[in-house]
């Protein structure tokens, strides 16, 4: 199977044509992945039009929010707009075509590893880590449902730092966080994509060696590449 993956779409309502242009030669791809922030700020208007450009392509497309897709309060609206043109939506949910297994969701923040921000102290601050415990939860039992030999995560926000070098180091603690990883590893997961780290790096791997691609559209051109990236699975 080739799949085709990218992030970071941002479309907005100027976006007519721009959208097809980036995605020229998808069609050469079995499935497309959409790792988030597909609109800029999340308005309906610019759902419309990305919609409007996928039309273009004919492959199925499997889509997480990011956070620029929060940003209007409209995110059940506009997730609900790509089921009803055969978009699917993963949301701590799964997604099986042929023996591949697709399970995603946005992710969240909290960093990584040994410099993980503790759920300690302060309501806020438990509250701000509760909310990716809560997804890392969701996406781990989505995956665990899967019994695909081969599974793919997808996420907005970064499950390891490797894919985040080239972003500022103060700023990794909201750019993702390794729980994701650490549940995708422990499913078993062949393969992780990801955007929202515009300024990070193309490719790294989990504890696991499982191998993580930071799809960003901003970083596949950064590197020389098509906007979105390809992988044979
Ligand atoms: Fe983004
Ligand atoms: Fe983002």
């Amino acid at each position: 199977m080739r799949i085709a993956a990218i992030g970071d779409l941002h479309c907005q309502a100027d976006s007519r044509g721009k959208i097809r242009e980036l995605l020229r030669g998808v069609n050469e791809a079995d499935v497309l992945l959409l790792a988030g922030d597909l609109t800029n700020v999340g308005l309906l208007e610019e759902m419309d039009v990305l919609l409007d450009e996928l039309g273009h392509f004919d492959l199925p497309v499997v889509a997480v929010p990011g956070n620029h897709d929060h940003e209007n309060d409209n995110i059940e609206v506009l997730l609900n707009m790509m089921r009803s043109r055969s978009i699917h939506v993963l949301d701590g949910t799964t997604f099986e075509l042929g023996d591949v297994g697709f399970v995603g969701t946005k992710g969240f923040c909290g960093g990584f590893s040994n410099l993980r921000i503790q759920p300690f102290g302060e309501r806020a601050i438990k509250a701000f880590i509760q909310a990716t415990l809560d997804e890392v939860v969701r996406l781990e039992n989505a995956a665990m449902s899967l019994s695909c030999p081969r599974k793919v995560g997808i996420l907005h926000y970064s499950p390891i730092s490797a894919t985040l070098e080239g972003e500022e180091p103060e700023l990794f603690p909201f750019l993702g966080s390794s729980l994701f990883a650490d549940a995708l590893d422990r499913q078993g997961t062949t393969v992780i994509v990801h955007g929202h780290a515009h300024k990070g790096s193309p490719e790294g791997k989990t504890q696991n060696n499982t191998p993580v691609y930071n799809v960003s559209r901003f970083v596949q051109t950064r590197f020389g590449r098509r906007p979105f990236f390809c992988f044979d699975l």
